[in-house]
């Protein structure tokens, strides 16, 4: 398929992109560059730079049987203090790409969605249906966008797939997490045992969890990527289907940074800090959905082999 993938100079859309190449597909890729970096493009991606608000209508021109749509803004941190970036950067601009996309005919789309549309879960593990009510900007702007999809798919014909991805982490060999200001748990732990940082920070330990902190649910980037490629086919024309991405086992932030000390061999000394604002205390995903619809399943779930992507990824750039 010809592929027009948003966002392919960042994380996730990098690492997609990638996979899709791959598999033998002829990839676009649309990026601002405002948090990604032209080196993630991977080879064999033509590279366009700029705002999918004012140029992928004329990106689309060319005909394109579907659309990966990662470009966003994603720190749930900064959506508090600058709301405006979202809903601009995120719903109003995919609200652009969305109206391309029907001007063009142009038939398919993935889209980039978070488990931040659920907010604080009444249950666990959190399921498709589970109530959405977002604690931040950010899930509410991407909450917005899921259902802007639907309404579009189902009057336009579009067929749509949004991905609701858990805690993403590892690297696809050279491409991994690289952003310039860092909040991630495992490459801020990474960081300390790359000797750029003298401790890791834990978000308090007094979580009602079995040792006291955060539980999530990490899904490694290749396994979250074959699930872009298996929507992309799995995609029926006026129908938007939505999916959790994780593993579906959780793991504490003092199992992270254990992991991180295995995989270093680094001590990684620790300090404990304040709760921060808008964490659960337990998020993990239900990929069953996935796993009827798509096939899909996690594969790389252990998380000595996450950790020790997103580790070799970072030793890649930076030796130590
Ligand atoms: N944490 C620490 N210390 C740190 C950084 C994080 O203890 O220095 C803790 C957090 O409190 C949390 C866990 O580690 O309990 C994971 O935190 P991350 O910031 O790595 O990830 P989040 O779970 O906050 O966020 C992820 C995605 C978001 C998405 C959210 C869905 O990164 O984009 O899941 O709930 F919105």
């Amino acid at each position: 398929m010809k592929l027009l993938v948003t966002g392919g100079a960042g994380y996730v859309g990098s690492v997609c992109a990638a996979h899709l190449i791959d598999a033998g597909h002829d990839v676009v890729v649309l990026d601002d560059l405002s948090t990604g970096h032209r080196d993630a493009v991977p080879d064999g991606a033509h590279f366009v730079e700029g705002d999918i608000a004012d140029i992928a209508g004329d990106v689309l021109a060319e005909g394109f049987d579907g659309v990966l749509h990662f470009a966003a803004k994603s720190l749930v941190g900064e959506s508090v203090q600058k709301p405006e970036l979202y809903w601009n950067g995120n719903v109003v601009k995919t609200l652009r790409l969305l109206d391309a996309m029907v001007a063009r005919g142009i038939p398919r789309l993935v889209f980039s969605s978070t488990a931040a549309t659920y907010g604080e879960p009444e249950q666990v593990p959190i399921r498709e249906d589970a109530p959405t009510q977002p604690t931040n900007p950010y899930g509410a702007s991407k909450l917005a966008i899921d259902n802007a999809i639907g309404s579009y798919a189902r009057a336009h014909g579009l067929a749509a797939v949004s991905l609701r991805y858990f805690n993403v982490a590892g690297a696809h060999g050279r491409i991994g997490e690289r952003h310039v200001v860092e909040t991630h748990l495992i490459p801020l732990v990474l960081q300390v045992a790359a000797g750029q940082r003298p401790q890791a920070q834990i978000f308090g330990d007094d979580w009602p969890t079995p040792d006291g902190t955060c539980i999530r649910d990490y899904i490694h980037i290749d396994d979250l990527a074959v699930a872009h490629l298996l929507a992309l086919t799995y995609a029926q024309p006026g129908e938007h289907a939505i999916y959790n991405l994780g593993s579906g086992t959780g793991f504490s932030v003092r199992e992270v940074v254990e992991a991180c000390r295995t995989v270093t061999g680094h001590p990684i000394p620790v300090e404990i800090g304040p709760r921060r604002a808008g964490d659960p205390a337990v998020l993990v995903a239900s990929s069953a959905a996935a796993t009827d619809a798509l096939g899909w399943r996690a594969e790389k779930t252990d998380l000595n082999t996450i950790v020790g992507d997103a580790w070799s990824f970072m030793r890649l750039r930076e030796p130590v």
